[in-house]
């Protein structure tokens, strides 16, 4: 099958945001008394902001027991901080290789969806000046079951009316790489194999994002 479309997550693929989402939950980790390492940090990616905290909450060395109101509070607490640390980004920002394979991916006449689990990004696409290049963007409002839950994904396909193999979905998360396999589209993974290791074409960073290559893994796979 021809691919015709490809899904972008965005922390940590579009823009290392996935880095500030870090900061901002360790904060809220260091007021807990849980400590958030990068150990852990990999087991939030791609998760929705209540899942992250209840993520967190597990890995506590003492039992908690918060309400649901006290966890609404924490998680806008984070959302608070995450928000100042965003506030300045800038097209700059957009991680080495995006613009050229967007750039490429549009020259190829190939659609382009936003499949993240993010609430604020929208926010983020408008500072990065991206919005106009996503023709779709999933609204994670709407999502009933987030990563690794393939419907983020599917819904993105549904709504560009793209059959789902012939999708590419690009993830520097492993929940996101088991959404992207369980919807049935070709899954290209940006980071470490440790964690990404079920995807089906795998560079370490964006700057090795090159469209002609992850078409030539597509096609060998197909
Ligand atoms: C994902 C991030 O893109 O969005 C997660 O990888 C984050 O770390 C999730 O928890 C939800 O983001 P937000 O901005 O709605 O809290
Ligand atoms: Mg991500």
């Amino acid at each position: 099958m021809q691919p015709q479309a490809f899904i972008f997550d965005l922390d940590g693929v579009i823009t290392d945001t996935a880095e500030f989402h870090y900061l901002a939950w360790k904060q809220i980790g260091e007021e807990l008394g849980i400590p958030v390492d990068r150990e852990l940090n990999e087991q939030l990616k791609g998760v929705s902001r209540l899942e992250s905290l209840e993520r967190i909450l597990s890995a506590s060395p003492r039992p908690l027991s918060l309400s649901d109101a006290e966890k609404e509070q924490l998680a806008t607490r984070k959302n608070n901080h995450y928000r100042e640390l965003i506030e300045a980004i800038r097209p700059s920002d957009i991680l080495p290789g995006i613009t050229e394979l967007i750039e490429a991916i549009q020259a190829s006449k190939l659609r382009i969806a936003l499949g993240s689990a993010s609430k604020n990004a929208t926010f983020v696409l408008d500072k990065l000046g991206l919005t106009e290049a996503f023709e779709y963007i999933v609204d994670p409002g709407r999502i009933a079951f987030g990563k690794p839950h393939p419907e983020t994904f599917l819904n993105a396909a549904d709504v560009l009316g793209v059959p789902y193999a012939a999708c590419i979905g690009v993830e520097d998360s492993e929940a996101g790489i088991e959404a992207i396999n369980q919807a049935g589209m070709f899954s290209v993974g940006v980071g470490a194999p440790a964690f990404l290791h079920e995807a089906n074409y795998l560079v370490p960073d964006t700057s090795r994002l090159k469209l002609d290559e992850i078409l030539k893994a597509y096609l060998n796979i197909t």
